[in-house]
């Protein structure tokens, strides 16, 4: 952020953080994978959480999504508190997340993956009934969006014969098909090489214009590439924030985390 002192003492408008959460915490069975949490996230920014495996990356996801309920501590999406809302209402409010787990229909193609995810998105929602007639209106915008994610010559074969990368691709088509406001993407670049990785990264960066994106990536390369603030996990609890470069140098992250991180 420059220094807008002047703009904003004509135009008093409150920022509100994309995300906020506060002292927040997630009990499993006395064991607490969430550790009173303090996450900030401004809007339009992109921001990584790393951690190494068990963290509570993935759980905090589930929170600020609404897939797991709070133990203890308050989310605020925009300044609104959506502590306790159901995920659809939390995807409602323009919250959407990817899975660290590919989870597509293999007899649907990435076209009619995306159409249903439009259909989705309607006031209506999806019917089954009514989808084959309406469902070509949603036509044109799903070629845009498997264009976007370069998947035109896979576009009508069955999404069980696409490569790894390009299933993860679909995944991105649906979940910006939903141009949600917040966008949750759970390790996008998980298994990938790093022709894919790359390809990953510039369309991460395509989708997250004008949008706020939380993403976790075990990956150091795409995390420098892409994440404004990265936010460093460990056991639960945050250990560190900041840069990239300030979390890379912090002595404590290295110990924890980077230096393992070269072999995940
Ligand atoms: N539903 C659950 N029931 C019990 N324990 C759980 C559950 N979900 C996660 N955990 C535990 O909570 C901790 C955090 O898990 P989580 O999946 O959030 O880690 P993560 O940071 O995403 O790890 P990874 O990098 O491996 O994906 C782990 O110890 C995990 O075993
Ligand atoms: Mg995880």
């Amino acid at each position: 952020m420059g220094d807008h002192g002047t703009l904003l003492s004509v135009t008093p408008v409150p920022t509100q953080p994309a995300l906020r959460t506060s002292g927040l915490c997630k009990d499993f069975r006395g064991f607490r994978a969430v550790d009173t949490v303090d996450l900030e996230v401004a809007e339009g920014s992109i921001h990584a959480l790393v951690g190494p495996n068990g963290a509570g990356k993935t759980t905090l996801f589930n929170l600020l999504s609404g897939f797991l309920g709070v133990s203890a501590g308050r989310i605020a999406l925009f300044g609104r508190d959506i502590t306790g809302l159901q995920p659809e209402q939390i995807a409602h409010l323009g919250v959407a997340r990817s899975f660290q787990i590919t989870s597509l229909f293999e007899n649907l193609t990435p076209i009619e993956h995306v159409e249903l995810a439009l259909q989705g998105m309607t006031s209506e929602g999806y019917s089954f009934w009514r989808s084959h007639r309406s469902m070509h209106k949603f036509r044109p915008r799903a070629e845009e969006l498997v264009e976007e994610v370069g998947l035109t010559s896979m576009a009508h074969r069955p999404a069980g014969l696409l490569a790894y990368g390009q299933k993860r691709a679909l995944e991105m088509a649906l979940v910006s098909a939903l141009d949600p406001r917040v966008l949750l993407l759970d390790e996008p670049t998980a298994g990938m090489g790093m022709e894919d990785i790359d390809r990953t990264i510039e369309l991460v960066r395509r989708i997250a214009t004008g949008r706020t994106v939380v993403f976790v990536d075990h990956n150091m390369h795409v995390v420098g590439s892409l994440a404004d603030r990265v936010t460093v996990l460990q056991a639960g609890t945050v250990l560190a924030e900041g840069t990239y470069d300030e979390v890379r140098n912090d002595e404590r992250v290295v110990t924890a985390y980077l230096g393992e991180a070269d072999h995940a």
